[in-house]
């Protein structure tokens, strides 16, 4: 911590001096928990997006809806991965059991320019007080089950840190985050 009389604290991945940036938050529960680990919400910033539209007739397990997930999380790579400090990870929490594995979260990254650094089981009690929530219009209060659970977190690609004649890129990206995280399973598009 820059701010030598703050004593640094962590809650399982992160840090009070990490920039977090969390995106998809349900009822706010999870980034409420980091918050109040760290005594503070001021290296956070934490985002929602409020959706009435719902599929009604599609399925998980429908391929329609397997591809607007995932090109709904190829879209979020991209943009994510520009918002990243070199050293920085973006985090996806999702379920790895069918037809959620079917999104081949990993592969996404991989096209993206993005390498996978580590995949660890999440368990909703490592995070007191946080609820997992149902979006869109559907049940959207609700719990879902946390099956198969996992926290996948990606770094750019060594080969994105380099220039084109093979030099290491220095520069990092102006807003400096050092985590990005989202919790999906479910998206409503
Ligand atoms: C299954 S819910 C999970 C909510 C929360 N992360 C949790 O763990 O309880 C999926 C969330 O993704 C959000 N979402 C869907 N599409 C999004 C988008 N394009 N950008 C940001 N959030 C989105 C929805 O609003 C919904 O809250």
């Amino acid at each position: 911590m820059k701010n030598n009389e703050t004593k640094e604290r962590w809650i399982q991945h992160y840090s009070s001096s990490h920039k977090i940036l969390l995106v998809g938050e349900g009822d706010f529960s999870f980034s409420a928990c980091l918050a109040k680990a760290f005594g503070s919400a001021a290296n956070m910033v934490a985002t929602c997006l409020h959706t009435e539209g719902h599929y009604r007739w599609l399925r998980e397990r429908d391929s329609i809806l397997i591809r607007m997930h995932q090109d709904l999380i190829a879209a979020y790579f991209k943009t994510a991965k520009e918002m990243l400090l070199e050293e920085g990870e973006i985090h996806v929490t999702v379920r790895d059991d069918y037809p959620y594995n079917r999104w081949e979260v990993e592969k996404l990254a991989e096209c993206a320019g993005l390498q996978l650094k580590d995949k660890v089981e999440f368990r909703k009690e490592n995070y007191p007080g946080y609820q997992n929530k149902r979006g869109g219009n559907i049940n959207c209060n609700q719990r879902f089950p946390l099956k198969a659970c996992y926290t996948y977190k990606f770094t750019l690609k060594v080969s994105a840190l380099e220039n084109s004649d093979g030099s290491e890129v220095y520069e990092s990206a102006s807003t400096e985050i050092t985590s990005i995280i989202t919790t999906v399973e479910d998206l409503q598009i």
